[in-house]
């Protein structure tokens, strides 16, 4: 009986998310240059259609959105996008353009992602992965606002204990309702899953974690995880 409540819980919020989908509630707001051109003219066609500049792809359901609506001319135009991921010679690293660290998971051909100074550029190419690039070469170009605050993320409620040999505790604090730490978690970069303990009303937010070879899902009537999708 247990099991069903949540597992209809959990169905609700795909359900919800799927929805939102439908309704066509965008969470991150993007616009693709369809024209192609160099990195620098892109960045300066963003701004002056009133965008923050090229699109940053720091949360895995910015890249997921990103990926919907470039395909279809990324694969026509066999180009790339450009985006808003550089290389800052003075951090040493790869940076997305409001400053955040890109996760480890981000799909750049390496990790961390390349730090050349004759490919400071970046761009979503048509293989679906981020190619760290010259700039030079005209391609299409991803515009987006930086300052969305992310509310909402997609993952599946799964009724039991995340098993993993090796896992990043984020934080551990109260929470009432499970739906509650579904959000704390789509609010956090980094959160790749959250955990919701009914008798303990505690919320844990986790980060990397590495899953146990053959791994099972205990079911739990006490605990409930949520598992965001990654990149
Ligand atoms: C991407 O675009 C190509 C070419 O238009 C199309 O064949 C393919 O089905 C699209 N893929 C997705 C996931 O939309
Ligand atoms: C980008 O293209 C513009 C317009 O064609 C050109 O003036 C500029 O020098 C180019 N910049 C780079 C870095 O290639």
């Amino acid at each position: 009986m247990e099991f069903n409540r949540w597992f209809i819980i959990g169905a609700i919020l795909i359900l919800m998310v799927f929805e939102s989908a439908a309704a066509g509630r965008v969470i991150f707001d993007f616009h693709l240059n369809t024209d192609l051109h160099n990195e620098s003219t892109h960045h300066r066609l963003c701004k002056d259609l009133g965008y923050d500049g090229l699109a940053i792809l720091s949360a895995p359901e910015a890249y997921a959105y990103a990926l919907k609506i470039t395909n279809h001319s990324r694969k026509v135009y066999g180009s790339g996008a450009y985006i808003g991921a550089h290389y800052r010679p003075e951090a040493g690293i790869v940076l997305w353009d409001d400053d955040t660290v890109p996760r480890s998971d981000t799909p750049f051909y390496s990790s961390p992602a390349p730090t050349d100074p004759n490919t400071p550029c970046s761009l979503l190419d048509i293989y679906n992965k981020i190619w760290m690039s010259s700039g030079v070469n005209p391609k299409l170009g991803l515009c987006g606002n930086h300052k969305i605050q992310i509310t909402e993320s997609i993952g599946v409620i799964l009724p039991g204990e995340l098993q993993a040999s090796s896992k990043a505790v984020l934080s551990v604090s109260q929470a009432s309702r499970h739906l509650q730490c579904v959000l704390r978690c789509s609010m956090i970069l980094e959160c790749r899953a959250a955990q919701f303990n009914s008798d303990l009303l505690t919320c844990t937010v986790i980060g990397e974690y590495t899953p146990p070879a053959g791994s099972s899902f205990p079911v739990s009537n006490q605990i409930f995880t949520y598992v965001r999708v990654t990149f």
